[in-house]
């Protein structure tokens, strides 16, 4: 794709999320309807699912060959990588979103041939956009920003898994200890820009490929590493832990998980 091409997509999508965080925002004041999945904590609402049936709508509708991954059931049953395959997580953070009215993101990734195309964070209390790609930059609604200083762990802060943390699962405790402090947000994609703006000098959590998909692209954009705690590129076809950090503080928690 060439970057006119990506520009007009990019100004499709936009216009996509401020539709459906209009109407979201219209109706925050509805009884919700939330209904357990896999477990008591694993919640789904109407808005979740109204919000991503709008945007695979508006995909399939522009792009009819391309193809969606998604969390709750309107995308398609992806195989493969080829050709252009999108991301969409409709509430990132959908406890948040029904405990709290807040600290919750929708979420929108376009990949082509595996590569990062677009991705875009919203934080939708906050009204702030976390947009871009390899081709188009780094944006915060209509300012362009840099990607975050290169710090040590032991300079930031650490998002984690609340669980893994508290099993200590692959280290995360001990890394979480060697950096100055953890922190557990309880959205992936607010995890993710957290990190990209400097506020945090990594995330480790275990995610689906709708979890990871925007902040991968929008995190390497920015100049940081995104792979799995093992160091492997991720699958973006298969749930796993994922490790986002400066590159700085990336051979140091190796370190931590090799002693
Ligand atoms: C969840 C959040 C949470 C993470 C979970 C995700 P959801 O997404 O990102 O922070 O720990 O693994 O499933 O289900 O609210 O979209
Ligand atoms: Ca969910
Ligand atoms: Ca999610
Ligand atoms: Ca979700």
């Amino acid at each position: 794709m060439d970057l006119a091409e990506i520009k007009v997509i990019n100004t499709q999508v936009q216009n996509w999320l401020a539709t459906a965080v209009n109407e979201l925002r219209q109706n925050l004041d509805e009884q919700l309807q939330v209904r357990t999945k896999s477990g008591r904590n694993d919640l789904v609402t109407n808005f979740d699912k109204g919000t991503e049936h709008f945007l695979v709508e508006q995909i399939h509708h522009a792009f009819p060959e391309d193809q969606i991954v998604s969390e709750e059931g309107f995308g398609d049953r992806v195989q493969s990588l080829q050709g252009r395959v999108w991301f969409v997580d409709p509430i990132d953070g959908t406890m948040n979103f029904v405990r709290q009215r807040d600290d919750f993101a929708m979420m929108i990734a376009l990949y082509e041939d595996g590569q990062n195309v677009l991705g875009y964070i919203l934080d939708v209390m906050q009204d702030e956009l976390l947009w871009g790609g390899p081709s188009v930059g780094l944006h915060v609604n209509q300012q362009k920003i840099t990607g975050p200083a290169n710090q040590p762990l032991a300079a930031g802060l650490l998002g984690v898994n609340g669980p893994m943390f508290a099993l200590n699962r692959e280290h995360v405790r001990d890394i979480a200890f060697a950096s100055s402090g953890a922190r557990i947000i309880g959205s992936a994609g607010l995890e993710f820009q957290r990190v990209i703006r400097g506020r945090q000098v990594g995330y480790i959590s275990h995610l689906a490929p709708w979890d990871v998909a925007a902040g991968k692209i929008l995190a390497e954009t920015a100049g940081l590493s995104v792979t799995t705690i093992d160091g492997h590129p991720l699958n973006m076809l298969e749930s796993q832990v994922v490790l986002v950090i400066t590159r700085r503080a990336l051979p140091e928690v190796q370190k931590i998980r090799q002693s």
